[in-house]
């Protein structure tokens, strides 16, 4: 098939999570089986100087945005022979110092979403299906629901807590005929809803993995669009991401101070070791090591997380902590706070950095998520792979990827909670502290952990599966 993906992050051109690696992973995966994969990009500031085998597409389209036209210029970077990425080109919209959170988001992702629509239609490319990712790319589903040409619309929710939600008047911006401004289609609560319309208007909705797409049609979890989800039936349908291993592995990854595997973890201390020298902690192996990397999100619980790592501090309990993260600026100052509290046993560095996200995973003995939501989450699968035993609450893709030692020892990989509040974190943190001095069962769910398959070997047959199931 001929596929266009659509994102606003693709790894290792832009990143602020596990979008990124999701799309470039995803479309890999389906080259690997056989298919003609382009994807869509914004050209982020830096991208060109960065990346110097970027080239002009030779296309250049006119977008009409409000009373404005601008151009998309479109360069293209051919990795294979069928997947090239098309960076769309507009200064004024994307030469920026972070990807989201600016003023003009409305017009900038609509101006995205306007230019891939245009670009999909141009006769040189004959794409089947365009798979749209989350809220920035979503107008590009329902603007190619009114063209001539069709097209298999399929558009995954990688959060809905993103709504690209903007005042009715953004309305104006989008090309749509006016009548799509109603509570069935584009419209909510009186505001323009991108995701909203993704979801009404795709063929297929799908979302990170099975459990999310339960929750998402409760209104717990589904942001006041669950009744949107209910709707779309068994159109919509949860699919676990996969993990590219090329890019997260232990075997073959510059970052790391030693190579090492399931097979042969001796070389996990020497990580270990070089971690607590880099962040300051005392190098020494028996003490047990906790992480997190986080995007400081409400979402990612990292309230629960410092409340549970104050109260097992006050037991007086030996271990340490290394964290990684940025974002909401309170939850920042609190992680700071509380490792300049306890300099001895808990370390943070404040920042966005994939080199320490690696040599965190390498080095800790376990990886802490206590999501209130979570949709899939990369770091626990990552977690897995370097021998960092996953402690995660049982929520959307940290429940269907992570079995807990209490359920079956014999295949567990992690520990489970279900509650997010500190007590309960700071009792499971308690428990995988017992657990560590009990070595033979710890490196039993390690080992089940690193020997575990979550490449897209075990999903990419169900894609296209879907994509065969829409028909026109
Ligand atoms: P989400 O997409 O919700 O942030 P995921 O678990 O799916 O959560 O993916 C997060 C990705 O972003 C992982 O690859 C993780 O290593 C990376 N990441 C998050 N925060 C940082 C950071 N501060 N520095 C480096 N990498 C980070
Ligand atoms: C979102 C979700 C995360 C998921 C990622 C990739 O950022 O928060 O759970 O893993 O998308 O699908």
């Amino acid at each position: 098939m001929n596929i266009l993906q659509v994102s606003s992050e693709v790894f290792p051109y832009s990143k602020t999570g596990g979008l990124a690696d999701m799309t470039v992973s995803l479309a890999k995966a389906q080259v690997e089986t056989g298919h003609h994969v382009t994807i869509a990009t914004p050209l982020y500031k830096g991208i060109r100087e960065k990346f110097e085998n970027l080239e002009p597409s030779g296309i250049e389209l006119s977008i009409i945005i409000g009373p404005k036209q601008k151009t998309a210029k479109i360069w293209q970077l051919k990795l294979k022979k069928t997947l090239t990425i098309l960076f769309v080109d507009q200064p004024d919209f994307f030469e920026r110092n972070s990807i989201y959170g600016q003023e003009d988001d409305a017009e900038r992702f609509i101006f995205f979403s306007k230019a891939v629509a245009q670009l999909a239609s141009l006769s040189e490319f004959s794409f089947e299906i365009v798979h749209a990712h989350d809220w920035p790319s979503a107008l590009t589903i329902p603007l190619l629901s009114i063209c001539q040409r069709k097209y298999k619309k399929v558009f995954t929710v990688h959060n809905a807590a993103y709504q690209g939600r903007f005042s009715r008047d953004k309305f104006e911006l989008t090309g749509l005929p006016k009548a799509f401004f109603n509570w069935e289609q584009m419209e909510f609560y009186n505001d323009i809803n991108l995701l909203k319309g993704g979801i009404i208007f795709a063929d297929l909705v799908t979302t990170v993995s099975p459990q999310y797409a339960k929750e998402l049609i409760s209104t717990e979890y589904g942001c006041g669009l669950e009744g949107v989800f209910k709707a779309k039936g068994n159109n919509m349908v949860g699919v676990l991401n996969g993990v590219d291993y090329s890019e997260w592995n232990t075997v073959s990854n510059p970052y790391l101070a030693a190579p090492y595997s399931a097979d042969s973890l001796n070389n996990k201390a020497v990580n270990k070791s070089a971690l607590q020298s880099e962040l300051g902690l005392r190098q020494q192996s028996e003490i047990p090591l906790f992480g997190n990397i986080s995007r400081f999100a409400e979402q990612k619980g990292i309230d629960i997380l410092i409340g549970a790592l104050e109260q097992l501090l006050e037991t007086g309990a030996v271990f340490q902590f290394a964290g990684l993260g940025s974002g909401d600026s309170s939850l920042e100052h609190a992680m700071k706070q509380l490792s300049e509290r306890h300099p001895d046993q808990i370390a943070v560095r404040i920042g966005y950095d994939t080199r320490l996200a690696h040599i965190i995973e390498a080095g800790t003995d376990f990886f802490v998520m206590p999501s209130r939501f979570e949709p899939c989450g990369l770091n626990q699968l990552y977690s897995l792979r370097y021998g960092a035993i996953p402690i995660v609450r049982a929520t959307g893709g940290l429940e269907n990827s992570i079995i807990d030692f209490r359920q079956d020892e014999e295949i567990a990989t992690g520990i489970k909670f279900v509650d997010p509040s500190p007590r309960e974190l700071s009792q499971v943190l308690d428990l995988a502290l017992t657990l560590y001095s009990d070595k033979s069962r710890l490196d039993k769910i390690r080992d089940n952990g690193m020997r575990a398959d979550f490449s897209w070997n075990r999903t990419i047959a169900e894609y296209d599966r879907l994509y065969k199931s829409i028909d026109h």
